[in-house]
């Protein structure tokens, strides 16, 4: 799908995100290897939600498949209807009731796992796996092929799994067994590793604890926690115990890297924006004080819980000025999917921008820091990466046409940039905003962006 962004337009008003990609992988899970009932409310109909729901499906008990499968086609229905029909309204969330009678009800797949585009898929299936004396294969898409796999591989060997990567990418195979608790000090801070390890941790013989260089988002283990499970948490490192669960009730609240997209279009645009039902976790909301410090505030209101989840509203103000900023390395696990759209930012920025120590960019869908640092290039701006670091100047965009190159978030980044560029912004293949945000083009017009097919 290939758009043209005009510039200007008034682009605000009251909007609602999908639910939380990131909370939404860990629930299904949580709730699939339940012994008991659990209701989900507010899943995005995001393919890579769905994905975990298709793995999910492949090895639960004939109830919770059933369940699992009828969310995912109706999931996708949903979202095939909603790319048909012009302005039909936000994406309606979904919900769905399972039935699960705990891990040890999970069965052998018949096939591979396909996990599509979905590295957190793959990784924390990889330690649910962990604990399952079955043989199961983890494939995935073109992009998914060349990720890292040995950062998760590794840790679950430590804990008695068998798991095999494939030079150390997918397809990986896991047969699991018996598990020992470990102490896994990860040399990246990877949630999704973390995550992987915490899940094994709760079918495991003692204590599992994963410490991390800088801590990353917490969801897995807040709701662990919630549901009274033996979370503990020191500084960057979180340790659980075996822990089994009956099940449970939550709304998933929106995504606020999904959010990320349509602050920063409101900010170029000079208007002002109210996001609804947002979560807003303070290990996802650092991009706040970035953007702060870049010049654009945000009043976050937090007034619910959804299973220990802080949500609320967001409200942002137009924008006096926007000056370009430094992010630390430390400070990047807290923000790493905002940083295309806040690259987009920094574009329309007053000085530098630098980005230090960016390299994990390198290893997500795609190479996220060439992606960006190609795409403003071709838009008429100037970026390079310097070493790990991403460095944007300021100055404006001009015009041009980009690829998404498949990657969600780079379709998304470079949609918002033709907001402030000064003639159009062509981007071809935005259909990949579909892995995490369905219905975004649609969304960024109703806020009053100039989008044309
Ligand atoms: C995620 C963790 C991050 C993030 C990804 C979602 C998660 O990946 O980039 O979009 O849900 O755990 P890493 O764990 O590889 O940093």
């Amino acid at each position: 799908m290939r758009v043209t962004v005009n510039p200007g337009g008034t682009v605000g008003g009251e909007v609602r995100v999908p639910g939380d990609k990131s909370i939404a992988h860990r629930w299904l899970i949580l709730g699939a290897t339940a012994e008991g009932r659990s209701e989900l409310r507010g899943l995005p109909l995001a393919l890579d939600v769905r994905s975990t729901a298709k793995v999910l499906a492949a090895i639960a008990p004939e109830g919770s498949r059933a369940a699992l499968e009828a969310w995912a086609s109706q999931a996708a229905a949903t979202a095939e209807r909603q790319r048909s029909t012009a302005n039909e309204g936000e994406p309606r969330p979904v919900s769905i009731s399972l039935e699960a009678q705990g891990r040890v009800a999970l069965r052998a797949p018949e096939g591979d796992l396909d996990c599509g585009n979905s590295g957190t898929t793959m990784r924390l299936m990889a330690g649910v796996l962990a604990s399952y004396s079955v043989e199961a294969r983890l494939t995935g898409d073109e992009s998914l092929t060349v990720r890292p796999m040995e950062r998760v591989a590794e840790p679950l060997r430590a804990m008695g799994a068998d798991v095999r990567t494939t030079g150390g990418r997918p397809p990986v195979t896991v047969r699991g067994g018996a598990l020992d608790g470990i102490r896994h000090v990860a040399p990246v801070p990877s949630a999704q590793v973390k995550g992987a390890v915490l899940l094994a941790g709760l079918a495991a013989e003692g204590p599992t604890t994963v410490e991390e260089p800088v801590s990353t988002r917490d969801h897995t283990e807040r709701a662990i926690q919630h549901l009274g499970g033996p979370v503990r948490t020191k500084g960057s490192s979180v340790t659980v115990s075996a822990f089994r669960h009956p099940g449970f009730q939550g709304e998933v609240p929106g995504d606020i890297s999904s959010a990320a997209f349509l602050v920063v279009a409101t900010a170029l645009a000079g208007g002002s924006l109210v996001i609804h039902d947002v979560g807003l976790n303070p290990t996802r909301t650092h991009l706040l004080d970035v953007l702060a410090r870049m010049g654009v505030r945000t009043r976050p209101t937090v007034d619910r819980d959804e299973l220990g989840e802080p949500a609320g509203t967001l409200e942002v103000e137009p924008p006096s000025a926007l000056t370009g900023v430094t992010v630390e390395a430390a400070e990047l696990p807290l923000l790493i999917d905002e940083v295309p759209v806040l690259a987009i930012l920094a574009t329309n920025a007053t000085g530098r921008t630098r980005f230090r120590g960016a390299a994990e960019l390198r290893v997500k869908e795609i190479d996220r820091l060439a992606a960006i640092a190609g795409g403003i290039r071709a838009l008429g701006g100037q970026a390079e990466v310097e070493g790990d670091d991403l460095v944007i100047e300021g100055g404006g965009l001009r015009s041009g046409t980009v690829s998404s190159l498949g990657d969600h978030r780079m379709a998304m980044a470079f949609a918002v940039s033709g907001i402030a560029a000064s003639g159009p912004v062509v981007v071809e293949g935005l259909e990949a905003a579909e892995i995490s945000f369905p219905g975004f083009a649609r969304t960024l017009a109703a806020l009053g962006a100039r989008i044309e097919p």
